[in-house]
């Protein structure tokens, strides 16, 4: 066992509140399993005498925090970052698209996947769900070396046998076999777990969804990843592709893509019956500031989310999104909120953005109680934050007068050089 002194940050588990300990204790060990995970976390003071013997790190003026948890990103995008176009569709066309082709090549997939893990890990991300690209290489790439790093990550093949170039597009029936082999191979695999991934309903046949949706019955506890409502054009085609489905979310439900452990990206152009469908069937909305933004899609409706009452939690969505750093998406995702043009604008508390990155997103995943909080049983999985790493940063945090200033201090002015340190499965 070893032990953490330092401020700390958790959520509460029966709220979205954040609990704080000023000076606060972190007891890490193996539960019964071996799994590395909190054993004890609370104040200093009243933890203390409980584990005499055991080695505390003594960290004065840090903050430990749950790792974020990334809940939509491609990491075939990685270089993707920053491509200006007139909206999502020609964004696909002209970079995406032919970037993506290049992971046919098994070598270059594995050195991206180096530096797409290095990059999340420097900006405090331990865990995320991950689009890889149609080439089931690269979801062996990146497999292999998040389980080298003894990561919980989730990726899966992209499905897309229509309206795609030649490069990416695959085969109806050969993507289906390889989704299952890719299934077999990984999910479950230390802290591995695999996620069928239609890349969104336009770029699927119906035959393509239908196997898809088969085998997501067949393996309940593999999850289920795509996009949807995103961007007008993209409403447009889908609908006009799929006219026997009420909405475009429901073209998924249609094909029994809907269930726990589904993970929609966007969901911005919903109406009420599409909200209700996503809280009756357990799936989870991947709210993506930054790249909605970026690519000009539109404003997740928070209001509307929160009003019918489902799951959702942040991504970045690198590389429509522009930032790896969940700082930028966190201050993005609340210039979204502010937005009140074209819904209802709020000013959504900083420990709810932080929340949304930590305990909400593994909420989303099915994860809650494992991943992204600090509470007894949780993986050891933690960052060290620096509140002083930056001039700024120290005259701004050192005048916060309460948590909520505290922590929305770091929102604005945040980026990887807050992140001090990053333990995995107790380990730096
Ligand atoms: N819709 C279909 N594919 C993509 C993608 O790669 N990124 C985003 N943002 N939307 C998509
Ligand atoms: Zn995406």
């Amino acid at each position: 066992m070893k032990a953490y002194r330092a401020a700390i940050l958790r959520f509460s588990t029966d709220d979205r509140t954040a609990i704080y300990d000023e000076d606060g204790l972190l007891v890490i060990g193996p539960d019964a399993t071996g799994r590395q995970v909190v054993r004890a976390v609370g104040a200093y003071s009243s933890l203390a005498g409980d584990f005499p013997g055991v080695a505390v790190e003594h960290l004065p003026g840090r903050i430990l925090a749950p790792g974020f948890v990334d809940l939509h990103i491609h990491f075939p995008q990685t270089d993707v970052i920053g491509s200006p176009a007139e909206g999502l569709l020609p964004w696909l066309d002209n970079f995406t698209f032919p970037h993506e082709s290049r992971f046919v090549d098994a070598a270059y997939a594995r050195e991206v996947a180096i530096v797409f893990l290095d990059e999340l890990l420097r900006n405090g991300v331990t865990t995320a769900l991950t689009f890889a690209t149609s080439h089931p290489s690269s979801v062996d790439a990146l497999f292999e070396a998040s389980k080298a790093r003894g990561l919980r990550m989730i990726t899966g093949k992209v499905l897309q046998d229509r309206h795609s170039p030649d490069g990416v597009r695959d085969h109806t029936e050969q993507s289906l076999i390889d989704t299952e082999a890719l299934i077999n191979r990984w999910h479950g695999v230390d802290r591995l777990g695999y996620a069928i991934t239609p890349r969104f309903a336009p770029s699927c046949t119906d035959a393509q969804l239908r196997g898809a949706g088969e085998l997501a019955a067949k393996y309940k506890d593999v999850w289920i990843q795509s996009h949807v409502a995103e961007n007008l054009d993209e409403v447009k085609w889908a609908r006009e592709l799929f006219p026997a489905s009420r909405s475009y979310l429901s073209i998924y439900n249609d094909f029994g893509l809907m269930r726990e452990r589904a993970i929609y990206a966007h969901c911005i152009h919903f109406d009420d019956e599409d909200r209700a469908l996503m809280r009756d069937t357990g799936t989870a909305a991947a709210v993506s500031p930054t790249s909605n933004l970026f690519l000009g899609s539109g404003f997740f409706d928070y209001a509307g989310a929160d009003r019918v009452g489902f799951k959702y939690g942040l991504a970045s969505d690198v590389g429509g999104g522009t930032s790896f750093s969940p700082f930028h998406t966190m201050l993005a995702a609340y210039y979204v909120g502010r937005e009140g043009q074209t819904k209802p604008g709020l000013s959504i508390p900083p420990h709810q953005l932080w929340w949304q990155h930590t305990a909400g997103a593994a909420e989303a995943l099915g994860l809650a109680g494992t991943v992204g909080n600090l509470q007894p049983g949780c993986e050891a999985d933690f960052i060290v934050l620096n509140p002083r790493a930056t001039p700024l940063l120290a005259r701004k945090t050192q005048q916060s007068r309460n948590l909520e200033e505290l922590l929305f201090a770091m929102i604005v002015l945040g980026d990887d050089r807050l992140i001090e340190r990053v333990v995995i499965s107790g380990a730096r």
